[in-house]
């Protein structure tokens, strides 16, 4: 009876302390000189077993060096290594620290899509982003309602109305989705603006035209040879650039720019010669300017 309850009383003195502080985890390792299984303490996370436990001396924990890690209590003889740095369109979560390992997420204006960070989308001319791209997903892009207009190529603009025109200046070119209305006043337009309207409009009409490279091409290619302008290296030219292009070529003859409906008609670009035609008569039929 005595022995029960001393016995009781070790057990209850055994749980208190556990409760206090838990005994180091070890791990059963076969001292390789005797034979004897040998219980080694486990090395904290951040360190590593440098060398196991012999039976007069604990494991020897050595910690980690930069750029290595371990994330729980080990007995592992090296050290994990960290991923490799996040990419570009990547940005770090988590450092490399001896004691977690890096973890990247995508940067900002990216979001993450089979297995890698993708940049959000850029609503085109005429779209407006209805929900902003998060790092889960994409940008949500709406095309704009009557009355309202986007230029596009932004991860973030929305649909705005168009803003009107007050006098002395008048409409010279109604708003469409893709553009606001284009005002100006008699004044303006009697010094060479409409050529001006016409050159600051057409980056944005071969925007929304959204041409194939290879048809932008040959307009260069044409233009070139009209105005004699230095050789163009085409080949590996964006549409971006090449737009740009077509804008500075036109700069030195207002005639040219003028004539670009029909030069596009002599190159077969029918649909896109027929709406820029439009906006030429337009832009010069609006005004009632003496
Ligand atoms: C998207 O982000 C831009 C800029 O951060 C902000 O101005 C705009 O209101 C946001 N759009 C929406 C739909 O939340
Ligand atoms: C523009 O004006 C020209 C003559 O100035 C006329 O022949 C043409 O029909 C007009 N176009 C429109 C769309 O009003």
């Amino acid at each position: 009876m005595l022995f029960v309850v001393a016995m009781l009383a070790v057990l209850t003195a055994r749980a208190a302390g556990d409760r206090r502080r838990r005994p180091d985890p070890t791990i059963g390792y076969e001292d390789p000189e005797t034979g004897h299984e040998l219980k080694c303490t486990l090395c904290p996370a951040g360190t590593r077993a440098k060398a196991p436990c012999t039976r007069t001396q604990p494991t020897d924990c050595a910690p980690c060096r930069p750029g290595y890690y371990t994330k729980h209590r080990n007995f592992l003889d090296r050290c994990l290594p960290c991923r490799a740095p996040c990419d570009h369109n990547q940005r770090e979560r988590q450092e490399c620290t001896p004691t977690t390992d890096r973890v990247c997420g995508c940067a900002p204006g990216y979001y993450w899509r089979a297995e890698q960070c993708m940049r959000h989308t850029r609503c085109a001319p005429g779209f407006g982003a209805k929900r902003n791209g998060t790092e889960h997903q994409d940008t949500e892009c709406t095309k704009c309602p009557h009355g309202t207009f986007s230029e596009g190529n932004s991860e973030h603009a929305q649909c705005i109305s168009h803003t009107g025109c007050t006098s002395p200046q008048f409409k010279v070119l109604q708003g469409t989705s893709w553009h606001d209305d284009i005002c100006a006043s008699c004044t303006q337009l009697s010094n060479g603006g409409h050529t001006a309207l016409l050159r600051d409009h057409l980056p944005k009409f071969f925007v929304h035209e959204n041409m194939k490279v290879r048809k932008l091409k040959k307009i260069v290619r044409f233009l070139g040879k009209q105005t004699q302008t230095r050789r163009l290296k085409l080949k590996d030219a964006t549409s971006r650039q090449l737009i740009q292009y077509i804008t500075d070529l036109t700069k030195a003859q207002d005639e040219e720019l003028w004539k670009l409906p029909e030069m596009m008609e002599s190159l077969q670009l029918h649909k896109t010669a027929k709406k820029l035609k439009k906006i030429c008569t337009d832009l010069v039929n609006s005004s009632n300017c003496k």
